[in-house]
């Protein structure tokens, strides 16, 4: 029969053609599905931003500051931590002078405190409940980095390290929750860093600071889960601020150079977006980093043997760099 209907040319409509009619309507509808999908995504992620009290830490400087410019034209009303009234000054005048869009934006309230003050840190949470009456979203930014060998490095600078990056994001989430608890919204939000997943050798006090910060939120995240409370803990690679400038050394002395993978590192300003959008996403957590270290993230846990000896590898040629 479908000889006969070739000779009167006529061609058979097979299945394979009534497929490939099918699939156009099919993956027209499915980007249209997706981009509603982001649409109504991206209106729910303003929306939970915009008016909302965001707390920043560290907003003097590199990730803080760009975080502080994000949120600040998503509309948010910003309360701006640093050691430094200064530069939170100026911070401030630089929001001021930026350009407005539709979205409408706050004027930021200014909180001066070192972090690595347990008692400094109540007062200054106090401050801000007073201040602005609550807190939606905490952004644990601040922290410090070190450069050192542990036969050197002072149990002094490894607590000092611990105080900043990890026993201050603590003492502040701990003091800012039971509001956020009794006003049935709340979200706390970690800067960590892939050394919070996995070490590097001479960054020893700071990979142990990030990875008991990973550690304290992943159990937050997990005993909120009941609550309206979200945490989102970001572990970014390296980031191009002031972070390796500002690290120390074994003995507490500013190490002052900025090294080559900071330099080559993400801009802060891309880095803060994606901040931006992983709280509007209420995203658990986000590893923002290159092909290379997030391998190495998997690695640890898929073959810790090879990862070791990568590492004992790095520290090695680390060494040879040193004395050379
Ligand atoms: N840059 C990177 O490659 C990278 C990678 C992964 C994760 N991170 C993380 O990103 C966060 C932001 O760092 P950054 O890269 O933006 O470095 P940064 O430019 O050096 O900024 C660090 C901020 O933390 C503040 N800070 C330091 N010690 C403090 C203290 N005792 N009390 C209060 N504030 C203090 C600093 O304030 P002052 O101006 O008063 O010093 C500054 O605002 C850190 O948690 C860091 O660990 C950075």
């Amino acid at each position: 029969m479908f000889l006969a209907e070739r000779k009167r040319g006529f061609s058979p409509l097979k299945m394979t053609d009534l497929t490939s009619w099918a699939i156009i309507p099919l993956l027209l509808g499915s980007v249209g599905v997706y981009s509603l999908y982001r649409l109504l995504q991206r209106l729910r992620s303003s929306a939970y931003v915009q008016g909302a009290v965001v707390v920043i830490t560290g907003a003097t400087s590199g990730l803080g500051k760009e975080c502080a410019k994000v949120f600040y034209s998503a509309g948010s009303q910003l309360v701006l931590c640093g050691r430094n009234e200064e530069r939170l000054d100026d911070l401030v005048r630089e929001l001021g002078r930026m350009r407005k869009g539709s979205i409408q934006t706050h004027k930021p309230h200014k909180v001066i405190f070192d972090l690595s003050d347990v008692e400094a840190v109540d007062s200054a949470s106090h401050e801000i409940l007073n201040n602005v009456g609550k807190v939606d979203i905490l952004i644990n930014n601040a922290g410090i980095s070190y450069r050192g060998n542990i036969l050197k490095t002072k149990v002094s600078v490894d607590r000092m390290i611990m105080d900043i990056n990890y026993f201050g994001p603590v003492a502040l989430t701990k003091a800012l929750l039971p509001s956020m608890i009794k006003n049935g919204r709340g979200h706390i939000v970690v800067i960590s860093s892939v050394q919070g997943k996995i070490s590097i050798p001479f960054r020893s006090a700071y990979a142990a600071s990030k990875h008991a910060t990973q550690a304290f939120f992943d159990c937050l995240r997990a005993e909120m889960a009941a609550t309206e409370i979200e945490v989102t803990v970001v572990n970014p690679g390296y980031i191009k601020t002031n972070l390796s400038m500002n690290a120390v050394t074994d003995d507490g002395s500013i190490y002052g150079v900025m090294d080559q993978n900071t330099a080559e590192g993400r801009s802060a300003e891309d880095v803060a977006q994606i901040v931006l959008r992983a709280v509007g996403e209420r995203k658990k957590e986000v590893l923002v980093a290159g092909l290379v270290p997030t391998l190495a993230v998997y690695l640890r846990t898929i073959s810790p043997k090879l990862f070791f000896a990568i590492m004992a590898a790095r520290a090695k040629k680390e060494r040879k760099l040193k004395n050379a």
